[in-house]
């Protein structure tokens, strides 16, 4: 890391605005069964702010390939143009379907980092495996048996296997490693969707969550690493491909080898700044509220180089 920053230390307050954005519009449509309307709203308040901020963004994480996603898509360049080149990751609305059900754990979620530090990962599905701070990084690993990541977390953590909670995504996928988490003794929170709420939980002890285990979408992964780089813990992650066409989009984005495990460091490294407010009420976030003439969002705003971890709870008029 060089001695002067490329991210100003106030583009970690600018984030939250971003972020406060996008889960204020989001929250508009929470519970109405409309996915992409709840997205499309994200979406275009989280440009529009930031648009505003002093930089030369590119989108290396966002809504999708060009053709396919009008806004943010990946190459897009965002803010005024004229600060620092720096890399995005975005997902305005981490939990469409969470949003739109009115149910747990949506988030607004942006991480900025120095050019060239983000993995620019295809749209396609990633095994993860993630714990926090407390357990070293070599006693987890994609490539050992659940049971034994189990064991490996329980000991280092200090605990019986039976106290550990494992955090999967709720997808019949994911069944064989359900039951070999179960019958190595742990505990499971399976959760509906929204697995950078996820792999965040780890790390944050109130959560109870000591380990994540499962497949879900690589630009997530991404956005977990940097969230990661900040409070500490590990991620590991490789990519997964259906069919020819997810391979051709790795080939787009300059990926070579097909099998590689990512380190963390491989998906988020350098100084990392990463925000996120709640749309919905999750178990790290309140979702926005409205009371009389004022809406209330309550975000978490981190960056790696210092570590530092900011909760922002806000009040905004309506106008
Ligand atoms: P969206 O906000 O794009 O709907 O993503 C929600 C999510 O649960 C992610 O957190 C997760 O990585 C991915 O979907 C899992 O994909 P799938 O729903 O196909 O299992």
């Amino acid at each position: 890391m060089s001695d002067k920053p490329t991210l100003d230390r106030n583009l970690t307050i600018e984030a939250v605005r971003v972020t406060e954005a996008a889960a204020i519009a989001a929250a508009d449509l929470m519970g109405r069964g409309d996915e992409r309307a709840a997205d499309q709203a994200a979406v275009d308040a989280m440009r529009t702010a930031l648009n505003r901020l002093n930089m030369t963004g590119t989108v290396v994480i966002g809504e999708g390939e060009r053709d396919e996603a009008p806004m943010l898509y990946i190459g897009e360049e965002v803010g005024n143009g004229e600060g620092p080149k720096i890399d995005i990751a975005l997902d305005p609305l981490e939990g469409t379907t969470i949003t739109a059900k009115g149910m747990p754990n949506g988030l607004a979620v942006l991480a900025l980092a120095e050019s060239g530090q983000l993995l620019n990962a295809p749209d396609v599905y990633m095994d993860k495996i993630a714990a926090g701070p407390d357990v070293p990084a070599e006693a987890i690993d994609l490539d050992i048996e659940p049971g034994q990541n189990v064991a490996n977390v329980a000991e280092a953590l200090g605990k019986r296997q039976g106290d550990v909670v494992a955090c999967i995504l709720d997808r019949p996928r994911h069944a064989e490693l359900i039951a070999a988490v179960r019958e190595a003794g742990a505990r499971i929170a399976l959760i509906g969707d929204g697995d950078v709420a996820g792999v965040m939980a780890t790390a944050m002890p109130d959560t109870g969550i000591d380990i994540y285990l499962g497949t879900g979408g690589a630009p997530e992964g991404v956005l977990a690493a940097a969230a990661l780089r900040c409070i500490g813990g590990h991620i590991q992650g490789r990519l997964l491909f259906r069919n020819d066409d997810e391979r051709g989009r790795a080939a787009k984005v300059g990926v070579e080898d097909l099998n590689r495990k990512y380190q963390i460091e491989d998906l988020a490294a350098g100084d990392v700044i990463f925000a996120a407010t709640g749309v919905t009420d999750g178990n790290m976030l309140h979702g926005v509220r409205r009371s009389g003439a004022m809406l209330s969002t309550e975000s978490v705003a981190m960056r790696a180089r210092t570590g530092t971890v900011r909760w922002i709870r806000m009040q905004h008029p309506i106008r």
